[in-house]
């Protein structure tokens, strides 16, 4: 399952990123193993795809690495193992870790009279308690490296998402945890958002999709490529922290 990871004495940018097997968290690995960064790249369920994904950046000759890790962050234990089994990692050992992407999410419609507290904490551990837990865990490798953080957001910030409330609720929970963080842990450690607007259509949205992108000032939906440079930027600057970057056509302006 893992690819051989690259040692050398240079300095290795080590980059975790959650939900990486697919869609926005798949195009931000690639551009990082691009760039000549190691990635983890963890997934739940979409282990062959990150394989492959590793098995064409290599096929492709690309400056950097990866390698998969496995967890479903909704498991407290394995949630726990991923925090050290990162922690614990020889090139985060050594060289620190560069970034941390807090991607992975669910975002499914449910009609709030009828959602349970056990779905809507399904959505708390993901949303919230996973990357409180791998923050805290990572904090030292952040800190050795300088690193910083992104926690992906939306636009639904003080608006109505009809039948989404517990989702927008704890992407704002994660949004606040960001914004806090990015205060706490100056001045080691940057912390910030990546707020994409309507980027790739979940499989039920395809209709309102469509609708939303009517509205949307510059008039297209934005590609999954321009949310992996707003992430890759937020990474590399050396300034910005405690921002919350949309990345949305100006979406969130006319709403
Ligand atoms: N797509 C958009 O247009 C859009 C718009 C606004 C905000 N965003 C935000 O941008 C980020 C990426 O969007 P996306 O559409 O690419 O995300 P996505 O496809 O909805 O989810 C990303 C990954 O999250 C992982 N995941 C789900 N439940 C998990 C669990 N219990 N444990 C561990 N991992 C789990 C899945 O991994 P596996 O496949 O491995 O199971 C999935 O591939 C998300 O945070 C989303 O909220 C996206």
């Amino acid at each position: 399952m893992t690819q051989p990871a690259v040692y050398c004495a240079m300095t290795v940018n080590v980059v975790l990123i959650t939900g990486a097997g697919q869609r926005l968290g798949a195009a931000t690995a690639r551009r990082l193993i691009n760039q000549g960064c190691h990635v983890l790249l963890h997934v739940r369920s979409s282990i062959a795809e990150a394989e492959g994904l590793l098995a064409q950046a290599k096929a492709e000759g690309a400056a950097g690495s990866g390698e998969v890790l496995v967890a479903d962050l909704t498991d407290d234990d394995a949630l726990e193992r991923l925090v050290t089994e990162v922690a614990n990692h020889p090139l985060v050992t050594d060289h620190g870790l560069y970034g941390l992407v807090h991607n992975a999410s669910f975002y499914s419609p449910s009609n709030f009279a009828e959602t349970s507290l056990d779905a809507f904490r399904q959505l708390t551990r993901l949303h919230m308690d996973a990357p409180y837990l791998l923050t805290q865990g990572c904090l030292q490798a952040l800190k050795q490296r300088n690193g910083s953080v992104v926690g992906m957001v939306d636009t639904s910030w003080g608006r109505v998402w009809d039948g989404l409330a517990h989702y927008t609720s704890t992407k704002a929970g994660l949004r606040q945890l960001m914004l806090n963080l990015a205060g706490e842990l100056a001045p080691e450690v940057r912390v910030n958002c990546v707020a994409p607007g309507a980027i790739m259509a979940a499989d039920w949205e395809a209709e309102h999709f469509a609708s939303v992108v009517e509205k949307v000032p510059l008039q297209r939906s934005g590609q999954a490529s321009d949310i992996a440079a707003a992430i890759d930027h937020l990474l590399q600057h050396p300034t910005i922290t405690g921002h919350v970057l949309h990345v949305d056509g100006g979406w969130s302006i006319v709403e």
